[in-house]
């Protein structure tokens, strides 16, 4: 496994979002874990900004509908997977490189039954394992700032689209490039690769043979729940210490809290990029 690869999976393994987490909060709040519907699991699994809100979003500008065949980039615990799944009737193909998200992705998928529409397959986004024009819709969310090279990744993604198909991701930016001290740091922390800015994006998204039909700007957006989510984590960090489990990973702590500063400071930010083949 490649440098980049193996921090991303090292920050993953101790991420504190996890598949047993959330089946111990639901354990805890109903007692058992039979009978699971997957509206029980949003409040927990949905690892980007904005929850389903941001989910529907990029659903729309995908043109995402019943039957649609979605690959989900970087999906993670299969979050956004299943919900595409469950609420629009998609068949959807997780992506996702870290095998311990990739067997909690299973574990959770299974347990509310959408294993038939919502699969999760380990792979790396820079060679995805599907065929050329098998997908209608590209999606992912704040993940790309992990790949180390975006151009091919978004290469993959024209590929297994057809005519017509539709990009639409969310991902971080970098308005000015940053200071070594906080490049490394995010690195240490939370495995970030060098960020681009929008205008930066949308080049490299049209370099590869997408019509770009959109960039938004998602800074202002972000301030506030980047905040509750440190707030949050700080919570889940007391919660691991108070039960004696592992708190995860300090760098991760630190780089999070130089993260959200620096979105206030609105020197990173977040895009939403829409694209069509
Ligand atoms: C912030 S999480 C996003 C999860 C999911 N998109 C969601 O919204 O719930 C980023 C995920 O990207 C995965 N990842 C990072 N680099 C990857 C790559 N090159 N190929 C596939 N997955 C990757 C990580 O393992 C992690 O699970």
């Amino acid at each position: 496994m490649s440098d980049a690869a193996s921090q991303v999976v090292y920050f993953y393994d101790r991420h504190p979002i996890s598949c047993e987490i959330i089946l111990a909060k639901l354990r805890a709040s109903r007692g058992h874990l039979d009978g699971l519907r997957p509206e029980e699991l949003f409040a927990h699994d949905q690892d980007h900004y904005g929850g389903l809100t941001a989910t529907d979003e990029l659903a729309r500008a995908a043109q995402i509908g019943n039957g649609s065949r979605v690959a989900d980039f970087c999906a993670g615990l299969g979050g956004t997977m299943r919900y595409l799944a469950h609420k629009y009737g998609a068949d959807v193909t997780g992506i996702e490189l870290t095998p311990a998200r990739v067997a909690g992705a299973r574990e959770l998928t299974r347990r509310v039954g959408l294993h038939d529409t919502a699969r999760i397959v380990e792979g790396n986004v820079m060679e995805v394992p599907l065929p050329d024009a098998s997908v209608d819709a590209v999606v992912s969310q704040e993940a790309f700032c992990h790949v180390p090279d975006v151009k091919r990744a978004l290469g993959e993604a024209l590929r297994i689209l057809g005519t017509d198909g539709r990009l639409a991701f969310t991902d971080w930016i970098a308005n000015q490039p940053l200071t070594a001290n906080d490049a490394q740091l995010m690195w240490d922390g939370m495995a970030i690769q060098p960020l681009r800015s929008i205008p930066d994006y949308r080049s490299l998204v049209e370099s590869v043979g997408f019509r770009v039909i959109s960039a938004q700007d998602l800074t202002e957006e972000w301030g506030p729940i980047l905040k509750q989510r440190l707030a949050m984590y700080q919570r889940l960090r007391e919660d691991a210490r108070q039960a004696g489990t592992p708190m995860g990973h300090d760098a991760f702590h630190e780089s999070y809290i130089r993260f959200v500063d620096l979105i206030q400071e609105r020197k990173l930010g977040g895009v939403r990029v829409v694209g069509a083949k």
